[in-house]
């Protein structure tokens, strides 16, 4: 028996999940009466329901005749051994229920031993093989310098960074990188709103509010001189006599000048904006310099920013790093292959877009419409720098696949650019995707303003930090509370923003993410660090558990209460290789709050302190297990586990 559980199967895995054992001794149950090769009858065994540990619906096989027989077939021809212990029959489907002495020796020991002794020497419970050999290119986060880093960029960054950690848990070769929105005209609005409004030392504190602060009162400058432009021309437009008109220019014109000099100067800013791009374009050093300036402060802003949320990037790309000549070969290429045709007016619903002097791509037969690829001055554009990009990318990394964590708005621009690329005969292109997800409403602080993510990331970890002052002997006993504090509110902001299909929109709500009760972050956390103070004071009362976990004696585990536990610790390498299926952190934020649950409802019945020494050391180990697994979920979410708190 112990060789078919651990016989070699495509996809399964024992050495890593146990449950790949159990489910390789179940699906022996079913090769010989129902006479399918033990591939097939692997494939057929499902997690539990309905609180089964295993189930198999034979309808799924395909036997011909009548499913119900062939399933009354495996019931009445099933032996226990010392895997299975059960099976029972409803309908054409089986419930299996595997020993449980076997099950929490099996689950415990592998935790212990992918926690503790592994090659690597790091936690790797739960992790598997089966990326092994393959490159993924991970891109998120991607703020737009001097724009607002948003909450969109907030979600693209603790989506692809749990991304990030899903694939490298799966063996993958992952390489991260943040391309910054660091390219454009809005640069030259921003450059033009530092002549204006800019001051140095305020760059150097904070860049990226300060130039956030100046893109802000420069476009406010920016639609004044709009505004103005409009009503004029409308006034123009107003007299319809063709003579009159000639003698009205002129002195409209002055009129225009006089209103704009009294508005702020505003006059022509987006015209300087364009030329300061053009020059950037055109590599004008110190139109280049002044940009790089921009960049390195807010780079070095950004960084501090993801040190504290715990999420980092091999790479700070970005799209002023794709080079011109890959832009030029882009354009070369699909002219070539007749991809390119000049822009003109289009009707979109009742919008009338007018591209004329752009050049487009026609991507209609595919319904993604006709994206501009070069503007009249010559300028690129986003989708161009993609296209580029990623080129450049494959040739650099030739990646198996990449990766783009943006919001659900970009689904058209990453459809169009993949269309783009596999027009282009690239058999790579197929291996992109967009991890997309939904809105969050109402990102603002609690009194309702809108401001920075630090603002948010500050406020939550004020009020974190006044909930924990609450309880003075706790409180006295954490050895950093301000650092605690933050934590627990990352968890908080982390945790709400993982916990819904990333498609959902969710609605940013302050007391449900911050209160310690219901499914939330620091509920969590919380429960990590009940798990700690077991250990710490069972230490104190002397219970150690013996380096040679073989000596525990599991077989006192009897509870349904710890059954319930050791099976769901057992589910865990299950739930990593879901979410690297489906790219949803809701999965593994599920799961831990399944967990925590279950552990929390069996402190009053698997009481360790003051039990007969053996009886206490297997319910000490079991919680041991518990908080290496709910330790090693949360660090999948990027949260950093708490101690005590
Ligand atoms: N900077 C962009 C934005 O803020 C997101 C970039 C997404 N990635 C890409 N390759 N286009 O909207």
């Amino acid at each position: 028996m112990a060789s078919t559980a651990t016989a070699s199967i495509p996809g399964a895995e024992p050495e890593t999940c146990a449950f790949d054992a159990f489910r390789l001794a179940v699906a022996s149950k079913l090769t010989g009466p129902l006479n399918i090769p033990l591939e097939k009858a692997y494939e057929g065994v499902d997690i539990g329901k309905k609180g089964a540990d295993f189930s198999v619906a034979i309808p799924r096989f395909r036997l011909g005749g009548k499913p119900d027989d062939w399933a009354k077939k495996v019931v009445d021809e099933f032996k226990p051994d010392q895997w299975v212990e059960s099976a029972t029959l409803d309908t054409a489907f089986i419930s299996f229920t595997v020993k449980t002495e076997k099950l929490v020796r099996k689950v415990l020991t592998q935790i212990h031993d992918r926690t503790y002794s592994t090659p690597s020497g790091n936690a790797e419970y739960g992790c598997n093989k089966s990326g092994n050999g393959k490159k993924v290119i991970m891109e998120y986060s991607s703020p737009n310098i001097a724009k607002e880093f948003h909450a969109g960029h907030l979600r693209s960054t603790i989506l692809g960074a749990f991304l990030a950690n899903i694939h490298r848990a799966t063996g993958w070769d992952v390489m991260t990188i943040n391309y910054l929105g660091d390219w454009g005209t809005q640069f030259g609005l921003v450059a033009v709103g530092f002549e204006r409004y800019g001051s140095e030392e305020a760059l150097k504190t904070d860049a990226v509010h300060h130039l956030y602060d100046v893109y802000v009162k420069i476009n406010k400058d920016a639609d004044t001189e709009k505004a103005v432009n409009d009503a004029l021309r409308e006034f123009l437009k107003r007299m319809k006599d063709g003579t009159r008109a000639a003698t009205v220019i002129p002195k409209w014109k002055r009129l225009r000048d006089l209103v704009l000099e009294r508005y702020n100067e505003s006059y022509a800013v987006y015209d300087a904006a364009r030329q300061f791009f053009k020059r950037m374009e055109d590599g004008d050093e110190a139109a280049v310099a002044q940009w790089k300036r921009f960049r390195d402060f807010s780079l070095e802003r950004y960084k501090q920013s993801y040190d504290r949320l715990n999420i980092d990037f091999d790479i700070y790309g970005g799209e002023s790093t794709v080079s011109q000549k890959a832009m030029q070969n882009v354009m070369q290429k699909m002219n070539e292959m007749g991809m390119v045709e000049e822009g003109k007016k289009e009707k979109v619903g009742k919008r009338v877009i007018n591209k004329e002097g752009t050049l487009v791509i026609n991507l209609e037969k595919w319904k993604l419409g006709k994206p501009v690829v070069e503007k009249s001055d010559g300028t690129s554009l986003y989708i161009t720098r993609d296209i580029a990009g990623a080129i450049e990318r494959y040739e650099k990394y030739h990646f198996d696949k990449m990766i783009y964590v943006a919001g659900a708005p970009q689904d058209m621009h990453f459809a169009q650019f993949f269309k783009a690329l596999d027009l282009m005969n690239f058999p790579w292109a197929k291996t992109l995707e967009h991890a997309n997800f939904g809105t969050i409403l109402g990102m603002s602080s609690r009194k309702g303003t809108a401001v920075s993510l630090d603002h948010i990331l500050n406020e939550a970890q004020d009020t974190m930090h006044e909930q924990m002052k609450k309880n003075e002997a706790k409180y006295a006993n954490v050895d950093d509370p301000e650092t605690t504090a933050d934590e627990i509110g990352l968890s908080a902001v982390k945790i709400q923003d993982m916990a819904g299909k990333r498609i959902n929109n969710y609605e940013f709500n302050w007391s449900r993410m911050l209160s310690f009760e219901g499914d939330t972050g620091p509920y969590l956390q919380y429960a990590h660090a009940r798990l700690c103070s077991v250990q710490r004071k069972t230490a104190q009362a002397g219970l150690i558990l013996p380096s040679d976990v073989s000596k525990i004696n599991t077989d006192l585990l009897i509870e349904p209460g710890a059954r319930t536990i050791v099976y769901l610790l057992g589910s865990y390498p299950d739930v990593v290789r879901t979410a690297l299926k489906t790219y949803e952190p809701s999965g593994v934020v599920t799961y831990l709050f399944r967990l925590s649950h279950a552990v929390s409802a069996a402190w009053e019945t698997l009481v360790v302190m003051g039990q007969e020494e053996e009886l206490a050391k297997a319910r000490l180990w079991l919680f041991v297990c518990a908080r290496d697994v709910l330790g090693a979920g949360l660090r999948l979410l990027s949260l950093r586990p708490l101690e005590k708190m």
